[in-house]
């Protein structure tokens, strides 16, 4: 039957038994062996009712695999050996026929694609409701004041609706970067045999369509020692997973009963087993601490594929437990935060209270002596000075006198109090893109529009 006489050493088998994990690929794996099948079928090395009977019992084995009812033997060393192997308990040597023209090095790798497209899809429509949950809690705070922040420390004031918008589009160039590996993903590999092609003239174009491929690929060494879509996937999970980490950090930040901007809802929350009082945002420390998992596999697996010569080695058995983790931490992660994102509610006096900092309206003033023609340095030198004086002497910047101010510059005139008002250094943002209500609603439209294109 084979050329070994001598079972593998359990040690060995221990590391090379691959079947705990990837066995995920079953359903990809029974899809790819009926298409194949066919094909084979259609260049006349199956004949009809054999195709038939094939066809049959790959259909029982999926039934089985999907109900928990297939049972997997302690030689059984990967998904693709338990499969044939029950194949043959089946259907007997019928089932040999099968692997004519396809190698485990093609099919392992087809697999895998297609997989990789499979959760680029689902990965897509999470990030969508991520985004859909952003855009109305941004709405809902288009007015909203709150104090936007630089190194952490209160810099210049912007809309609520306006901070939400930015994670909009960091998702939003997330779904792009899932699009392009699932588009990386969809190039067929099957066909490609061991490593050099295979002896048959299977119509591989008919094959990849039906198992929903746009294209094949060109060179059959390329094919069997390509992972790159593999890649591809991790490093926009891994990106993704670092934005929804800067929504976690600010989520834990704002909940701190420092700031009390917002407040998660109680069922995205923990106690503490010995503070009563608590309420800790665990939810949101576990989206800032899924990031590094998630980058952790994508460095694993370049770190697999690096130096590794052509074509296939069982190095990259390697690929799957770094994918199959990155793919539930990152479909969990974006389900939470659109749960987060349902419950939030914010404070509006806390955020008002911070956001009218008159501090925070030091570039207004600057930009009021730019107007008047004094060079934008000089500006900043002379509106530092009033700061020093006012945190100096415990005043905020409208209780400066206009004897006072004449003594920075004789620019400094009425206006000067009008710019402290609070509100207009906020609606003074009119450029695009900028935390204006004019282009706020703009840019709400322009998430709209967005959103739409997107379920196309
Ligand atoms: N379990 C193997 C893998 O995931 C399947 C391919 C094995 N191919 C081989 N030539 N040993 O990579």
């Amino acid at each position: 039957m084979s050329r070994f006489r001598e079972d593998p050493d359990p040690r060995f088998w221990r590391l090379n038994r691959s079947i705990d994990f990837d066995r995920q690929l079953a359903p990809y794996d029974v899809a790819q062996s009926r298409a194949h099948a066919a094909a084979l079928n259609r260049i006349g090395v199956i004949a009809d009712d054999e195709v038939g009977r094939l066809d049959e019992a790959l259909a029982g084995i999926e039934k089985e695999l999907s109900g928990g009812n297939f049972e997997f033997l302690p030689a059984d060393e990967d998904i693709h050996m338990a499969i044939e192997r029950r194949l043959a308990e089946l259907i007997g040597p019928l089932a040999g026929k099968l692997h004519t023209g396809r190698s485990r090095n093609d099919q392992v790798a087809t697999d895998i694609c297609m997989a990789v497209m499979d959760h680029c899809e689902q990965t897509r429509q999470l990030i969508y409701g991520v985004m859909s949950g952003l855009l109305r809690l941004a709405r809902g705070h288009q007015d909203w004041a709150m104090p936007g922040y630089t190194h952490l420390q209160r810099a210049q004031p912007v809309y609520v609706g306006h901070h939400l918008l930015a994670y909009f589009w960091m998702l939003s160039r997330d779904w792009q970067r899932f699009e392009a590996a699932r588009q990386s993903a969809a190039v067929m590999p099957l066909g490609s045999g061991a490593l050099a092609g295979v002896n048959w003239k299977i119509d591989r174009h008919a094959v990849a369509a039906e198992l929903g491929f746009d294209d094949i690929t060109r060179n059959s060494l390329d094919a069997t020692s390509n992972r790159d879509f593999v890649l591809d996937y991790l490093s926009a999970a891994a990106i993704c997973a670092t934005h929804l980490s800067r929504l976690g950090s600010e989520l834990v930040i704002w909940s701190s009963t420092e700031f009390g901007f917002a407040r998660i809802a109680e069922p995205f929350t923990s106690g503490s087993s010995i503070m009563p009082q608590k309420q800790n945002p665990d939810s949101a420390e576990l989206l800032r601490a899924k990031a590094p998992r998630i980058i952790g596999d994508f460095t694993t697996l370049l770190g697999v594929m690096h130096a590794l010569p052509l074509t296939y080695g069982k190095d990259m058995q390697e690929d799957k437990e770094p994918f199959f983790d990155a793919v539930e931490t990152i479909e969990a992660s974006l389900d939470m935060t659109r749960g987060i994102l349902e419950g939030v509610e914010f404070d509006r006096e806390r955020l008002q209270a911070a956001s009218a900092d008159e501090m925070l309206a030091a570039t207004e003033v600057a930009d009021l002596l730019v107007r008047r023609g004094v060079p934008f340095r000089e500006a900043h030198g002379i509106v530092g000075d009033l700061v020093r004086q006012c945190v100096a002497q415990g005043r905020d910047l409208s209780q400066l006198t206009p004897e006072e101010l004449a003594q920075y510059s004789p620019d400094l005139d009425e206006e000067y109090f009008e710019v402290l008002k609070q509100g207009s250094w906020l609606e003074s943002k009119l450029s695009e893109g900028g935390t204006s209500s004019t282009s706020l609603k703009i840019q709400l439209g322009q998430a709209d529009g967005h959103l739409a294109f997107l379920a196309g």
